[in-house]
């Protein structure tokens, strides 16, 4: 198995601020009597045993790759819930859930038409797909760590162009009809997330998608990236206190017809 970079702890430094999309994500379900669940790249399994207790009566499984994650997760097993190892780019089940939840992971998958398409074969008829994406990669947080990617010595180490396969939401809408999905909802959601200064946006990252960044870099060299990109993002995020960080994301929920 390749290095686990997922640190819980780090995750959770902006947990509050991190949960609330989910949240709003779980708003958008259309709760039914004994529903077969599953939450794909469920993290620590806080959310997941959320959702559970949220659809009483549901049989509910979280799948991630990270050992380091799913520690926390198995804290939360009960009856009914349960946690594995897995990963969603291999996942598919045909005919097989009345839900298939997804909050801030399908980001690290590849190909979403072949993601979704397994995604839509894997639900019931009458099932739902919800999915929580962030789509932030304008904001200078992303492309500083982009332009530091692709200049020496980083770009020995990372391929120019980052994993990721976020669509923009018009997108997702046209590829969600294609499949056959009905009742299409799409929308794009900017959070704020009051942070106590700009260089708290590090620590945010840090937790997410410098994790790649991580495990690519050697230690040393990891440690210089973060020093560097502390400073670029210095002279590109106004100094205000606390900052204003602004998070775009797009949130989607469908039915299998
Ligand atoms: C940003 S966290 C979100 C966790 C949780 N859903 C939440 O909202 O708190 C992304 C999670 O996706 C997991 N992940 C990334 N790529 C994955 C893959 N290919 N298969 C399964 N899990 C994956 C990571 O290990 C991490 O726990």
């Amino acid at each position: 198995m390749t290095q686990d970079t997922w640190n819980p702890d780090q995750y959770e430094k902006f947990k509050r601020e991190r949960y609330q999309p989910a949240y709003d994500l779980m708003d958008l379900l259309e709760p039914k009597a004994g529903m077969k669940v599953i939450d794909l790249g469920c993290g620590t399994g806080e959310l997941t045993a959320e959702l559970h207790r949220r659809l009483e009566g549901a049989r509910t499984t979280g799948i991630d790759l990270s050992p380091a994650m799913l520690e926390k997760a198995v804290a939360y097993e009960e009856p009914g819930l349960d946690f594995r190892l897995g990963n969603i780019a291999e996942f598919g089940l045909s005919n097989t859930f009345d839900l298939i939840f997804t909050n801030a992971a399908l980001q690290w998958v590849p190909d979403h038409p072949n993601l979704f398409a397994r995604l839509y074969d894997s639900l019931k008829a009458g099932g739902q797909l919800a999915v929580q994406v962030p789509n932030n990669f304008d904001h200078p947080s992303q492309t500083v760590a982009v332009e530091m990617r692709v200049r020496s010595p980083y770009s020995e180490f990372l391929p120019a162009k980052a994993a990721g396969a976020v669509w923009e939401a018009e997108e997702y809408v046209v590829l969600l009809h294609k499949f056959g999905f009905r009742r299409i909802n799409v929308g794009t959601q900017v959070y704020l997330h009051l942070l106590e200064s700009r260089d708290a946006v590090v620590e945010w990252v840090k937790g997410t998608m410098l994790t790649d960044y991580q495990k690519a870099l050697p230690a040393d060299l990891y440690e210089r990236f973060l020093g560097e990109y502390r400073e670029s993002l210095r002279e590109s995020l106004e100094d205000l206190r606390p900052y204003p960080f602004t998070f775009k994301r797009i949130l989607m929920h469908a039915v299998r017809a």
